[in-house]
């Protein structure tokens, strides 16, 4: 299905960045994928090619995507997947300045930073495709985390905002927005592993996403049921805020993401 395609993926050391650069090598892609130090075990496991990138930085992002190209040619699909996450200790806005930067920068500017380098050949090739890894939280709410949930709305709004210019042109978008999946992120998160719509696998995402791209929508979602959460959030704001209040008050404070995220 990709074969001929290259992609790139960030953040893919392992979870659902290196599921997903296995879902599109197992469909015939050429895959190179980054993290903050390069994944070269991971990539040798999987048969991808390896880059050291940290999407915080502009520099580091051009230059992963320009020694991509030199060695698999144009990217046809960039997959924005690095992600940070912080708690906030004590209220909503208790987390630190450096941990809201941090977040904005990789999960919001690291996408911007890719799609800046790529959209313009995309534009000129007249196809492409961008992947921005969100999350449940970007439609809902991360409990105990405002600064994950700013920063991945903010992350549904890029994603939006890239389909809706470029869709005409060619280039595809597809915006990931799972609830709980087992990962490094959620190691250890009470809140994540006792869930009651369930613990996914990385594969599992990466496989949502391979239907989404063969049907061509926007929005991937591994757990259906975030869609009709969403739908009940639109349609009654108010209940959605007493409930989610009211979730909050049964997982206790101690379930909530209130340290950084191993
Ligand atoms: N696990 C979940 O339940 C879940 C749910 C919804 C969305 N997500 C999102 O999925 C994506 C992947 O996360 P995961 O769950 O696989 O966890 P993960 O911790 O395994 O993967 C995140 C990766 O991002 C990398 N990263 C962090 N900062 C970086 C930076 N500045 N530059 C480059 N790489 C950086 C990390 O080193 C790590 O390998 C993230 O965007 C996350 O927010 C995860």
């Amino acid at each position: 299905m990709f074969k001929n395609k290259n992609v790139v993926v960030t953040g893919a050391s392992g979870g659902i960045g290196k599921a997903i650069a296995e879902m599109f090598i197992q469909n015939g892609a050429t895959v190179a994928i980054s993290d903050l130090s390069s994944p070269d075990a991971t990539a040798r496991e999987i048969g991808a090619i390896a880059f050291a990138c940290d999407v915080s930085k502009e520099a580091d992002v051009i230059a992963f995507l320009e020694a991509a190209e030199e060695a698999m040619g144009p990217v046809d699909v960039f997959v924005a997947n690095a992600g940070v996450g912080f708690g906030d200790p004590k209220h909503a806005a208790g987390a630190s300045n450096d941990d809201w930067e941090l977040s904005w920068q990789v999960n919001v500017m690291g996408a911007v930073y890719g799609a800046r380098a790529l959209l313009p050949k995309m534009q000129a090739r007249g196809e492409g495709r961008i992947v921005i890894t969100a999350s449940a939280a970007g439609l809902l709410s991360q409990i105990g985390s405002s600064s994950y949930t700013a920063t991945k709305h903010a992350a549904v709004g890029l994603a939006e905002s890239i389909a809706i210019r470029h869709w005409d042109q060619g280039i595809r978008t597809h915006c990931i927005c799972p609830q709980y999946v087992r990962t490094n992120m959620t190691k250890g998160m009470a809140m994540a592993e006792g869930h009651q719509d369930g613990l996914l696998e990385p594969a599992d995402v990466a496989d949502a996403l391979k239907i989404a791209i063969e049907e061509e929508r926007f929005l991937v979602l591994s757990h259906p049921i975030v869609g009709e959460y969403f739908k009940q959030k639109a349609m009654d704001y108010e209940g959605y805020i007493s409930g989610m209040n009211k979730l909050k008050q049964k997982l206790g404070a101690e379930q909530l993401p209130n340290s950084k995220p191993k």
